[in-house]
């Protein structure tokens, strides 16, 4: 009785030990529109992380339904200029960032921080984009590779419907054959299936909306290749090479002139998500936890590669674990969408912008208690049951 007892404590206290919890970090700097779902989709994705925010079965993916993470948000681009804060993260996520479109104009990260992150992806780092992350860093073409095409422009917000064209994706697996949301349907500058590592495309239109000639705007009609229209999708492997003919239609002096290739790990984009009445239902909060969980599990970060070079350490790399780091939130990046509002070519509506809440900065740092809890609590429950018995809940 007593020794069951203690291998069950033992066991179940090595089995959490056996999952290091990987940690993502979300940027949510703004130099254009700032919108308005930022804090809820902070929130959503740290509470489903963190356990607090549950997402019903009947909308999870049962590979990620136990994976637990934890978040750390910031619009602080000086994070990104310590190449070894960067390293600590299974993942970084793009939380509808948003550059001013001619690149140069405005944008969320300067010359070293653009630096820093290509080498973060090169090294196996994982990437989640959401919405108008597509919209960012005009000027650094790897980016746009990364994520898999720059946005180019959308048609007034509206409810459509879509549905997933595949659906053996975490992401997609649970979502209905056909459901409506109230969203905008971004185009792209180039079809994210011709990178040489090429999307999978998870989501598309399902049917039709009101798309009216922009070209008045000086639109491009966006570039959405051959149907299906795609809206979400994932890509894995050589996330930044390119064969020269792919690249978005932006080629810009910046981005420090870095044009890496390679990139090992995982990158996922959804363009849906401008509406914070979205991030409430259960498909989508699926759909989200879905991608974020497929990026951490990829076997390029330390999460679940012990020789991997990002990432937080797992029980099996002796690493110094988590050294702790904080990125100060510095409250948000001034919202000086100004004069971009006005035509849906910014990513986000003709809406003017003038909320620039602040960074919901309650994310919790980097550091991970979890595992050297465990090792402190393995010796501490093998004392308890010799000396008290097991405890009678678990006889
Ligand atoms: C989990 O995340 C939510 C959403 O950000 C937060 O409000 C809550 O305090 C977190 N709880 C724990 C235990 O970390
Ligand atoms: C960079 O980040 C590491 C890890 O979080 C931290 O220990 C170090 O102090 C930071 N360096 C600077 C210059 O902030
Ligand atoms: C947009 O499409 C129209 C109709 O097909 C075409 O005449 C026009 O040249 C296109 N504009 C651009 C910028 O590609
Ligand atoms: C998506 O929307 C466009 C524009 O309304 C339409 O031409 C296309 O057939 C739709 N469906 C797919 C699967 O792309
Ligand atoms: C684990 O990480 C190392 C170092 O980056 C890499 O060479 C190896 O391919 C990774 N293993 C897997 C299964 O991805």
């Amino acid at each position: 009785m007593r020794w069951s007892a203690l291998a069950a404590i033992g066991s179940a206290l090595l089995a959490q030990q056996a999952h290091a919890v990987p940690h993502i970090l979300l940027y949510t700097r703004t130099a254009g529109y700032r919108h308005e779902s930022i804090p809820t989709a902070v929130d959503t994705i740290t509470g489903i992380g963190n356990g607090t925010l549950r997402v019903p079965s009947g909308s999870l993916d049962a590979s990620i339904a136990d994976l637990r993470w934890q978040a750390t948000a910031t619009s602080d681009q000086a994070a990104f200029r310590n190449a070894t804060y960067l390293a600590q993260f299974d993942a970084i996520a793009f939380i509808m960032t948003t550059d001013i479109d001619p690149p140069g104009a405005g944008t969320v990260l300067d010359d070293e921080g653009i630096r820093n992150f290509a080498t973060y992806i090169q090294n196996g780092g994982g990437y989640v984009g959401i919405h108008s992350a597509s919209a960012t860093l005009f000027g650094a073409p790897f980016y746009g590779r990364l994520v898999g095409a720059y946005f180019d422009y959308h048609p007034q917000i509206q409810s459509v419907s879509l549905k997933p064209v595949a659906t053996d994706h975490p992401s997609t697996s649970k979502l209905p054959g056909n459901f409506d949301i109230q969203e905008e349907v971004y185009n792209f500058r180039s079809d994210p299936r011709k990178l040489p590592s090429p999307a999978n495309v998870l989501i598309t239109n399902a049917s039709n909306y009101q798309d009216p000639g922009v070209n008045p705007q000086g639109f491009r009609n966006g570039t959405n290749g051959p149907a299906p229209h795609p809206l979400a999708w994932y890509r894995e492997g050589r996330l930044l090479d390119t064969d020269g003919s792919t690249d978005a239609s932006v080629r810009g002096g910046g981005g420090a002139n870095v044009d890496p290739s390679g990139g090992p790990g995982r990158s996922w984009y959804t363009s849906l998500g401008h509406d914070r009445a979205t991030w409430q239902q259960d498909f989508f909060r699926g759909h989200i936890a879905g991608g974020v969980g497929w990026v951490l599990q990829s076997s390029t970060v330390k999460s679940n590669n012990a020789t991997a070079l990002v990432g937080q350490p797992g029980p099996s790399s002796s690493g110094g674990g988590g050294a702790s780091a904080e990125a100060s939130s510095t409250g948000g990046s001034a919202s000086s969408s100004g004069g971009a509002g006005a035509t849906s070519r910014s990513a986000s509506g003709p809406a003017p912008s003038g909320s620039s809440s602040g960074d919901t900065n309650n994310a919790a740092s980097p550091a991970s208690p979890h595992s050297a809890l465990s090792r402190m609590l393995l010796p501490v429950a093998f004392i308890y049951i010799v000396i008290f018995g097991a405890p009678v809940a678990l006889l």
